[in-house]
């Protein structure tokens, strides 16, 4: 029986056929993968100096060499056409285009991506361009960061100068990777670049980058961008109950501990970006944490660009319940009386993330039903396990099922009416993954970090098959 959804979406018997020109493809982060970190003229970006601080990162790693990316790309773009990549996402290094965060643009550090933009066009992979994935110029920290409002204007013009180099071949354009991590890890809780710990500065930062995210989405589109969109790290916030039954109605106080969440992990950035509005509920929390002046006039309207796709990053549920007393955790300030939880009884990534495919349909459904203005793509999703080399293979069938789950539950929701387009795997490569520096492997393709060897896990093979079928 062949089940027809909206969209184009269709089922036959265990089979998922996706729409006629769903973009498939793989992600990837400048510091995660580039090494190179004083070549053509780079200088040091907040991850370099977090990395060398010690307990910061696991195995105190860096990204000095990381998967030799910057030396090796040629190669690795072979390695996207094996699989039949027919989009790549990367993000660009602030801090090789303007080595110092301002001043005069650093015309070798563009050359590099001007170079890999060229191989990807050859072997006919659309280039993804993603403005700022964490890497800030240590200058610019040095200066005050983000939680200083110049900051948006220094990224504005960083993005301009890119977009004045690599605009003639790259037409889908992402500002920002997922804001809340970069704000509320970096400047809340402290477990990310640059560290720092103060919920104040955690506020200003976020609200900061969505001001340069509208700064520069209004200097791309006047240069002439296609394509415009923000990625965002998303997830459905639900109770305890709700991981093994999603429609288990919650308390009064659950139900308003998981709103209060979804403020700040969702709608803090979706509805000033989309709806040039912040929350009411959300203000009041800045009000206690710090105050909003830095909020000004006019800056809602900035922030309120069109944009054409929204990027989703989904790895999990929140999951969260009613916890009276409880104080707030420094990743979330504003979240008193709210206990965070494990999923119970669902298996878990080496990351301890619990998997949750259904939580992606359901976050998929939800988004197209409050924000039915924007298109959607899958920018990252994806899984980190042990793996181990045997024999030459890598026999990822944990990771290969991980994919299979949130494919399926991406194709239910285009089938339930969301406008999908496209799904990134996160990630290509094994990679410097922050924090917890190499020990956890997210690629489908294996990284030797001894060696620089890759090697395709059974994953990637198989993502090859789904890609060339169109579905699973
Ligand atoms: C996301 C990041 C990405 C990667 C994955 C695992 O939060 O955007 O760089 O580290 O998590």
């Amino acid at each position: 029986m062949t089940v027809v959804g909206t969209r184009g979406a269709t089922l036959t018997e265990g089979r998922a056929d996706f729409p006629t020109g769903f973009v498939w493809g793989a992600a990837t982060a400048s510091y995660q993968i580039e090494g190179a970190v004083r070549e053509d003229g780079r200088e040091p970006s907040i991850w370099d100096t977090f990395s060398r601080t010690p307990g910061k990162v696991a195995g105190g790693d860096t990204g000095d060499v990381a998967c030799d990316h910057y030396f090796r790309h040629a190669d690795d773009v072979s390695l996207m056409s094996e699989l039949g990549l027919a989009a790549y996402r990367f993000s660009v290094a602030w801090p090789r285009v303007q080595p110092h965060g301002s001043g005069p643009v650093n015309a070798r550090g563009l050359d590099f991506y001007s170079r890999l933009v060229d191989r990807l066009l050859e072997a006919g992979i659309t280039p993804y361009v993603t403005l700022y994935h964490w890497d800030l110029p240590q200058a610019l920290e040095d200066a005050g960061g983000w939680p200083e409002r110049d900051t948006a204007y220094r990224f504005a013009e960083y993005a301009a100068a890119v977009y004045a180099r690599l605009g003639d071949r790259v037409h889908n354009w992402t500002t920002l990777n997922e804001p809340w991590v970069a704000a509320f890890l970096g400047y809340g809780n402290g477990v990310h670049a640059p560290g720092r710990t103060d919920p104040a500065a955690a506020f200003r930062a976020a609200h900061h980058m969505l001001l340069g995210h509208g700064l520069a989405a209004r200097a791309l589109r006047e240069a002439g961008a296609r394509e415009i969109s923000l990625v965002l790290n998303l997830s459905p916030v639900i109770t305890p109950a709700q991981v093994a039954d999603p429609g288990a109605a919650p308390s009064a106080a659950d139900a308003e501990a998981v709103g209060r969440i979804d403020t700040l992990l969702t709608r803090q950035f979706i509805d000033p970006a989309v709806r040039g509005e912040y929350p009411a509920e959300f203000l009041d929390i800045v009000g206690r944490n710090g105050g909003v002046d830095h909020i000004r006039d006019g800056d809602l309207a900035i922030i309120n660009q069109p944009i054409d796709l929204l990027g989703i990053n989904y790895y999990n549920p929140c999951v969260v319940e009613s916890g009276p007393g409880q104080a707030a955790d420094a990743a979330w300030p504003g979240s008193e009386d709210i206990r965070f939880c494990p999923a119970d009884g669902v298996p878990a990534t080496a990351m301890g993330w619990p998997i949750v495919p259904n939580g992606l349909s359901r976050l998929l459904v939800r988004l197209s039903d409050d924000y039915p203005e924007v298109g959607l793509i899958i920018t990252e999703n994806g899984a980190a396990f042990d793996d181990v080399v045997e024999d030459g293979r890598v026999h990822d069938a944990r990771r290969a099922d991980y994919l299979d789950g949130h494919l399926r539950a991406v194709h239910a929701a285009i089938a339930d009416g969301a406008d999908v387009r496209g799904y990134l795997v996160w990630s290509l490569l094994d990679n410097f993954e922050w924090a917890e520096g190499y020990r956890r492997r997210f690629g489908i393709v294996h990284v030797d970090f001894a060696t620089q060897r890759r090697l395709l896990k059974d994953s990637a093979l198989w993502y090859r098959e789904v890609i060339a079928r169109n579905g699973l």
